[in-house]
């Protein structure tokens, strides 16, 4: 499972970092505009920082 992260929607909420570890913010307060690639087991909690951004910047890869 991968997580794309959509940095020009990102607006600093931090919510998916106080979710997941997965997604770690910059020293902006901005989400790090990477490709999260989620570990076996760490699924549940990728979808619900996904779910929690309000900006809707993260999705799950359909890959
Ligand atoms: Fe940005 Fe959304 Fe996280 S606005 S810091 S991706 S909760």
């Amino acid at each position: 499972m991968r997580v794309n992260i959509d940095p020009e929607k990102c607006q600093g909420h931090a919510r998916c970092a106080e979710v997941s570890s997965l997604f770690v913010l910059g020293p902006e307060g901005f989400v790090l505009p990477r490709d999260v690639i989620v570990p076996d087991g760490m699924e549940s909690e990728a979808r619900q920082a996904v779910t929690a951004c309000p900006e809707r910047a993260l999705n799950v890869a359909s890959d």
